[in-house]
């Protein structure tokens, strides 16, 4: 049975839901799987294959899984990999997926960690979750408040790419 590793940031708890939604769906396709968040360092040692991603704030992914993937490169180099990115862009903006999807353009040329495919989802923004810097930011910017998350899009990613990860 293959072994998967998924691993994750958040600020406000998002971006945990939709890892545990990929955590969910490969075990219903029969594989184990651990779902654990960057700051935890997981080891990915033993794993088949490993799912990284993130929450963004200005175009970043979170520093913790940004630490977890330079630390962890060399491990995720011979392992097949695939990222994952949530985000309001995909929410508000869908039709800039190709800017959403650059976002990890800098992390995979300082990591030679290339991933197999970039799930681009759309998060949430409630304003209670969120700290008070965060919370004027968003205002500034008009934000939307609401729970966009579509659970649906996540787990069809999840079934696209698992062959993509080796997994079947
Ligand atoms: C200060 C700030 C900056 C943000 N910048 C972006 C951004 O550049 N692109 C984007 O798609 N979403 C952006 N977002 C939206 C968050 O990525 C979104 O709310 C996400 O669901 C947060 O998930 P997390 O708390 O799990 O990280 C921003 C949110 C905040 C508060």
């Amino acid at each position: 049975m293959s072994k998967v590793l998924v691993v994750y940031g958040t600020k406000s708890g998002c971006t945990a839901g939709i890892a545990e939604k990929i955590g969910e769906t490969l075990r219903s396709g029969g594989m184990t799987v651990d779902v654990k968040p960057a700051e935890e360092k997981p080891n990915p040692a033993g794993y088949d294959a490993i799912v990284v991603g993130s929450g963004v704030r200005a175009s970043n992914w979170h520093g913790s899984v940004k630490s977890w993937l330079s630390a962890n490169a060399d491990a995720l180099k011979s392992v097949p990999t695939a990222f994952f990115t949530v985000g309001l862009t995909m929410a508000a903006t869908p039709e800039k997926a190709d800017a959403v999807r650059a976002y990890t353009d800098p992390l995979i040329a300082e990591t030679g960690v290339t991933p197999v495919a970039i799930g681009l989802f759309a998060g949430s923004y409630e304003s209670k979750k969120f700290s008070l810097p965060e919370r004027l930011i968003m205002k500034a910017m008009k934000a939307e408040e609401g729970d966009f998350r579509d659970m649906d899009a996540v787990a069809a990613w999840t079934t696209e790419t698992a062959p993509l990860l080796g997994l079947s």
